[in-house]
């Protein structure tokens, strides 16, 4: 696509000039001027302009001459700009009175017979719907190749012991696949948040015209047909003005982008020495200009720091649109910039870390002797007693007096010799090592969505199918 630098600054007539007296002041100009971003709407403009061309022409509204001519001209374009040689000028506004004038350049009359039945609310709101559709279907795919990273890793780990956290105290053992597979269900629902959205993004605008509709016999259907939209918006004043499709796509990235922040901040957390759980590969990291030693998680760190930056524009999208009377208002306008960022910061992060997670080293001795040192099999010790009979309360007061004891004597619960455990309840006998072990309580965890390596696996066979 073209650079920013293609974009010039010099003076021609202006679409509307007629009713001016004066023209536009220059700061004016370059204020209300969009073509310095939005010229990357410009494929979706041509094919949103050459479906509404044929549609004319096949109505009669238009000649068929018209039509040839305007397909050509705009192939043409379409060429001059994926080169690189097409020159954005800055008094033409937006992509759209860029493209035209171009046209009408090449083309003469006909060009100028294109915007027939058509304003550029209509024509914008189009296009960003199928800017947007290809978009949606782009974070698709890169989600499930980040979901396919984690399954890959979950595989490899549906038996490696890691404490599990609550309050970020260890709380129980948990498998670390089992855990990876937590990240594979959320980005799940966001994959299916993306496809939701886009039934609602696929709807055509074009015919709304700048509110009310066209006194032409236009064909809305054949054009919807023609650009791959499900159906019309029914309605003229909607279709120009809502950008509810843009808000809900960015809700969804800043979900997306909250499940990645929450792994982020683990692999930060893992990676560091105090845990040492995770190595994250080189090529994913930096280091310090001052502290030689230094390798720190920059990756994860910016995910984190970028999942900010998304929220922001749904923010910023959401403020855009409250209190707008119908119909369009060029508030609209300031949807792009956000919802651009929103994409590009998106897409990359999901590359990114698709590939970051391969290069992933775990140190499962690490993951085991953390599991080990915080009591983790408390609960399976008081699940034990209530088992032989001892109400579950009880055994909790039982289990906590065992940890107090155990943590005076700096040892594991496992470590304590049966007469010791016997003092705390005469129900204790030599099975209770079996579930004080780290690979019983995980094996005792055995149904649908636990922590047991055989559960972790049964997972695994369900979400590779899913990925398909
Ligand atoms: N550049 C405008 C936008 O992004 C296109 C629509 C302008 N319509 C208008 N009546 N000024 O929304």
């Amino acid at each position: 696509m073209t650079e920013k630098s293609n974009i010039l600054n010099s003076t021609s007539s202006k679409t509307w000039s007629g009713r001016f007296n004066e023209p536009v002041a220059e700061l004016v100009k370059q204020y209300t001027a969009s073509v310095g971003f939005d010229y990357r709407l410009a494929e979706y403009d041509i094919q949103g302009s050459l479906a509404h061309a044929s549609m004319l022409g096949a109505q009669g509204i238009i000649s068929q001459e018209d039509v040839a001519r305007i397909e050509q001209g705009l192939e043409e374009i379409l060429e001059e700009i994926r080169k690189g040689e097409f020159t954005w000028l800055l008094d033409l506004e937006d992509v759209h009175l860029n493209i035209e004038k171009r046209l009408t350049d090449k083309i003469g009359d006909a060009g100028k017979r294109l915007h027939t039945g058509r304003s550029r609310n209509d024509q914008v709101a189009t296009d960003i719907r199928l800017w947007l559709r290809a978009m949606v279907d782009d974070a698709v795919g890169r989600i499930r190749k980040l979901q396919q990273s984690l399954v890959d890793l979950a595989e490899q780990h549906a038996d490696t012991v890691m404490p599990g956290f609550t309050h970020l105290q260890v709380a129980q053992p948990v498998t670390f696949g089992h855990h990876l597979l937590a990240y594979f269900e959320m980005l799940q629902r966001d994959a299916e948040r993306f496809i939701d959205a886009r039934k609602r993004i696929n709807r055509l605008p074009l015919g709304a015209a700048a509110l009310a509709g066209t006194s032409y016999p236009i064909d809305r259907e054949r054009v919807a047909r023609e650009l791959g939209f499900d159906a019309v918006c029914e309605n003229s004043l909607d279709a120009v003005s809502d950008r509810d499709f843009a808000i809900e796509f960015t809700a969804a990235a800043s979900l997306l982008m909250t499940h990645l922040s929450r792994l982020s901040e683990e692999l930060i957390l893992w990676s560091s020495p105090r845990f040492g759980f995770i190595d994250i590969a080189d090529r994913f990291c930096t280091g310090s200009s001052i502290m030689p030693q230094k390798k720190n998680p920059d990756v994860p760190e910016l995910v984190r720091g970028k999942t900010g930056r998304v929220n922001g524009h749904l923010v910023a999208l959401l403020t855009l649109m409250k209190s707008q009377p119908l119909a369009y208002n060029k508030d609209n306008q300031e949807d792009k910039e956000p919802l651009f960022d929103t994409v590009d910061t998106l897409l990359v992060t999901l590359e990114i870390y698709a590939d970051m997670l391969r290069g992933i080293k775990v140190d499962k001795d690490a993951m085991r002797l953390a599991a080990a040192e915080g009591f983790a099999t408390a609960t399976d010790l008081a699940d034990y007693l209530v088992k032989k009979g001892m109400p579950f309360r009880d055994a909790h007061e039982v289990v906590a007096l065992a940890v107090r004891h155990a943590v005076e004597q700096k040892c594991d619960l496992a470590d304590l010799p049966l007469p010791q455990l016997q003092v705390f309840s005469n129900q204790i006998a030599e099975d209770v090592y079996e579930v004080l072990t780290l690979e019983g309580s995980l094996a005792s965890r055995n149904h649908r969505g636990g922590t047991a390596p055989a559960q972790v696996r049964e997972a695994l066979k369900r979400a590779r199918a899913l990925l398909g």
